[in-house]
């Protein structure tokens, strides 16, 4: 196995929501701003590392120094992650992926035609999940994979069981008040059971202690 604490890797990373279009003009979202995921690249970049950054629609700047792939939906942000994990030896999942898309794309604008309406109704069908896809569910020793979580209630055995269901080897948890803002607390969960928590901090300052974890 390669010896991780001295060697320059390639490193996956993903940031910022999907957009899923309901049609020209109208799309489901979330409110992931990307700056957590554009910091870990930022920071593994700086270390020395050579990083791809696969982003959702952002508004921020790419890193110096980083390759950047603009992708839209989930599905386009899977054929992007597929095409280039073959090269990496980590990933940092924190892409706010959408679990759900419009089950039809509407070619032209939806129309509230029918005056009368007051209520209408959207069909969604499952995204495919990224990170499963990848992993195939379970963790590969000569490669780290970093999921991230958030969430509201009993979060950390919510996010126990998808660290075990998505074959990461860590997951890091926030809660929702890291949404859209500039710092953030973190608990890290490991599949080997350790348990570290990164106080209020920048996302900058936290990208740079989430680090460590390919060298652990
Ligand atoms: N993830 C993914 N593809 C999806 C959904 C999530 O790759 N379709 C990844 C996220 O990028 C994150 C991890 O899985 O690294 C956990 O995401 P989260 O949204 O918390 O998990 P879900 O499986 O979507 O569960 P929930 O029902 O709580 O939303």
């Amino acid at each position: 196995m390669p010896n991780r604490k001295t060697q320059r890797l390639r490193v996956l990373v993903t940031a910022g929501p999907t957009r899923e279009r309901v049609d020209p003009v109208r799309f489901l979202t979330n409110d992931s701003s990307g700056r957590m995921g554009f910091a870990i690249a930022e920071a593994a970049a700086r270390a020395g590392h050579r990083v791809v950054l696969v982003a959702g629609p952002v508004a921020l700047a790419t890193p110096k120094g980083v390759r950047r792939i603009d992708v839209e939906s989930a599905r386009e942000m899977l054929a992007a992650c597929r095409e280039e994990w073959r090269e990496s030896q980590a990933l940092f999942m924190a892409a706010a992926v959408a679990d759900w898309r419009p089950a039809k794309q509407l070619a032209g604008k939806w129309r509230a035609k029918d005056g009368g309406a007051t209520t209408a109704r959207i069909d969604l069908v499952r995204n495919p999940d990224v990170l499963a896809t990848l992993t195939r569910g379970k963790r590969h020793p000569d490669r780290i994979v970093v999921a991230f979580a958030l969430e509201t209630g009993d979060g950390e055995r919510r996010a126990r069981a998808k660290l075990a269901q998505k074959g990461a080897d860590w997951i890091v948890l926030n809660g929702p008040s890291a949404l859209d803002a500039d710092t953030t607390r973190l608990i890290v969960l490991g599949a080997n059971g350790v348990r570290i928590t990164i106080p209020e901090r920048s996302k900058k300052a936290a990208a740079r202690d989430l680090l460590a974890l390919l060298r652990d």
